[in-house]
């Protein structure tokens, strides 16, 4: 059975993959199927957003379609930057959002923050199965490490006194909001395969 990743990023296909190989299903990019759809993400939410890019990848293939959205949640920021994580004061590079989180933390009391990744696979018909996943963490004083992307080098793991970047990235697929995510999709997927007996030999 074949499934479209609503992406462009062949790091992200291959994560899918290989989270999904034991269910015996195919996942293909949205670009090989030769779509180059870029909805715009209107929603207020991370499902939202994820909803609008599975939808739109599944009317346009006709295949069963699935879409992730990410961010980084900063309680003493109200939840910023959320959903505009990407492009987190309009400034241009990773370095410049990190620092710009880390300017607007100054003299905060508290540095407590989350990794946020919502899972949406649209079917043709329009039905949709979710799931979520979170990483909690501290924001830190000052960047730490040089792996990873985006935030990573200011996103503190207290239990690993490390951060995000000073990770290996099997280490923080153990436990980044993105793999808790996909773990658990994969779970509702193979449950949903069961139940409608679809996916199978059945
Ligand atoms: P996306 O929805 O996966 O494209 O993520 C949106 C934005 O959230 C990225 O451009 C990053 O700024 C941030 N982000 C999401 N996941 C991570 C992560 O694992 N580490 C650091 N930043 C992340």
């Amino acid at each position: 059975m074949k499934f479209v990743l609503a992406s462009h990023n062949r790091g992200k296909l291959q994560e899918m993959q290989a989270i999904l190989s034991h269910l015996g299903v195919e996942v293909v990019l949205q670009s090989d199927l030769g779509l180059n759809l870029e909805p715009e993400e209107t929603g207020t939410t991370f499902m939202e957003n994820a909803a609008i890019k599975a939808r739109a990848v599944a009317q346009a293939s006709g295949l069963p379609a699935i879409a992730d959205d990410s961010g980084l949640c900063v309680d003493w920021l109200n939840g910023a930057p959320g959903i505009y994580s990407a492009r987190y004061g309009g400034v241009g590079s990773d370095a410049e959002r990190y620092q710009l989180l880390l300017q607007n933390m100054r003299g905060a009391t508290n540095r407590a923050a989350h990794f946020h990744t919502a899972v949406v696979c649209c079917f043709p018909d329009g039905r949709q199965l979710t799931a979520q996943g979170d990483c909690y963490g501290t924001i830190a004083f000052a960047p730490m490490g040089e792996g990873g992307f985006g935030y990573d080098p200011v996103f503190f793991v207290p239990e690993l006194r490390k951060t995000f970047a000073q990770l290996t990235a099997e280490e923080k697929n153990a436990i980044s909001h993105r793999g808790n995510a996909l773990r658990k999709f994969a779970q509702v997927l193979q449950e949903d395969m069961e139940k409608n007996g679809y996916g199978t030999d059945k």
